[in-house]
């Protein structure tokens, strides 16, 4: 099979290096890619969210497969565009993708199906939002659309809920505000490989989203993931199957959406259940780098048979142990990121070990620095203590000026070491 993969980040460094394995694979191509990903891989540079620009390169390469990585070329109609082309793809369309674009559509759908989530009420106006929200007290403040991270507040009175309500609100995607009831518990992520109708899970895992050890300072894209996170057991993941991915999938379907691509959720672990905060639409980054070394199988075959509508399988096999990925950042990330440093790498990666490309460029034969999270250090071990350490040694080895990593990723699981897989 030829297939096409479009990203450049470390979720998609993951995704090509396990695609790459996969004997069924002729050939893989990847747009735009990034410098790690062109040792396995041609790298096109393409505009991946203009989708003639897509179609026209999954012709000329005569693709068998698509695999859309991030949303915004979902959010774009790459996926609408690639079908109607007559192209299998592993993404949903724009109307799919809507369930992480707007999170009033995403809470929509959840009252509609009956997920488990948190009390919430909608406001189209950000006064009518903050007098309501002065009678919540403490209460969660959403802005609807994508806001880079800066579109939740946790207000823990109604004055300062009334104060994001107003700031929230002078967002572009502040146009819906949304409130919240304010849950607790361990936060993880599941995601479900969906062929718009049946859906195989996968391992859940844990992302670590501030910045800084000990869960300080601002919020980032993700600074480190663990898989599995099983303090989510068995019999609950089986739960979140049950109660999120499919009744979400049966009322998207209802609704004309046959979604066709990974179902994200992110979800809280309260006294009573699992609860969704957040839907995601494609894979998470770095929680990708993980499960992608603990997954045990082919990926090629799921994903095409979940492009088709034709998945047959529900369970996806996995590693006995621990994968634990370790990001390293930017100087300065993530409020303003430092380009152009100068990357340091060791001369080998030891066994269980991977490095994982996002924000690398080459400038002659330099590896340099391009964005703010630059690489992910990823490691295999029999527990998630020796999966740690072998992540922290590797990380270690891969220096450039003001780069900074997390030394806990993992460190705080709730339940530590239990057998994994
Ligand atoms: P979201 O973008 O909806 O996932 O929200 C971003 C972060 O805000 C989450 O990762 C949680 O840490 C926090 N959060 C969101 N919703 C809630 C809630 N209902 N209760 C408590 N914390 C929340
Ligand atoms: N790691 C969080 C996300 O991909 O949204």
């Amino acid at each position: 099979m030829n297939l096409l993969l479009l990203g450049g980040g470390g979720r998609e460094h993951a995704l090509a290096w396990k695609l790459r394995q996969s004997p069924l694979v002729a050939s893989l191509v990847v747009a735009p890619g990034n410098p790690g990903i062109a040792a396995l891989a041609e790298c096109v540079p393409l505009e991946i969210t203009n989708p003639l620009a897509v179609v026209a390169l999954a012709r000329a390469r005569q693709i068998d497969l698509v695999v859309v990585g991030p949303e915004a070329p979902l959010v774009a109609g790459v996926g609408d565009a690639l079908r109607q082309a007559g192209f299998d793809v592993f993404g949903p369309d724009a109307a799919g993708a809507r369930i992480e674009g707007s999170k009033a559509f995403a809470k929509e759908i959840m009252r509609a199906a009956n997920v488990p989530t948190a009390r919430f009420e909608l406001f189209g106006d950000a006064e009518a939002a903050a007098k309501r929200a002065l009678a919540w007290g403490p209460v969660v403040v959403k802005a609807d659309g994508l806001a880079a991270g800066k579109g939740v507040v946790v207000a823990t009175s109604g004055e300062e809920a009334a104060r994001a309500c107003r700031e929230l609100g002078a967002l572009p995607a502040g146009q819906t505000i949304l409130l919240e009831e304010v849950l607790t518990g361990p936060e993880l992520s599941v995601m479900a490989l969906c062929d718009g109708e049946r859906f195989a899970m996968l391992a859940p895992s844990q992302d670590h989203k501030r910045v800084f050890d000990g869960d300080r300072g601002p919020n980032t894209g993700g600074m480190g993931a663990y898989a599995p996170a099983n303090f989510l057991d068995a019999g609950q993941l089986e739960q979140v199957g049950r109660e999120v991915i499919a009744p979400t999938l049966a009322e998207l379907r209802k609704r004309g959406c046959s979604f066709r691509g990974v179902l994200y959720a992110g979800l809280m672990l309260t006294p009573s259940g699992p609860r969704v905060l957040e839907f995601n639409a494609r894979l998470g980054d770095p929680e990708t780098q993980v499960l992608m070394m603990q997954l045990d199988c082919d990926l090629v075959p799921v994903l095409r048979a979940c492009a088709r509508g034709e998945l047959q399988v529900t369970v996806l096999p996995q590693r006995q142990g621990f994968s634990v990925g370790i990001v390293l950042a930017a100087e300065g990330y993530p409020e303003s990121p430092k380009t152009g440093d100068a990357i340091d790498l060791p001369a080998s990666v030891p066994a269980q070990a991977q490095v994982f490309h996002a924000g690398t460029k080459r400038t002659g034969t330099q590896l340099v620095t391009s964005g703010g999270r630059v690489i992910t250090a990823c490691a295999h071990g029999a527990t998630l203590a020796e999966a740690r350490a072998r992540a922290a040694t590797l990380a270690e080895s891969i220096t450039w000026r003001g780069r900074h990593f997390r030394k806990d990723i993992g460190a705080g699981a709730p339940s530590l070491d239990l057998a994994g897989g």
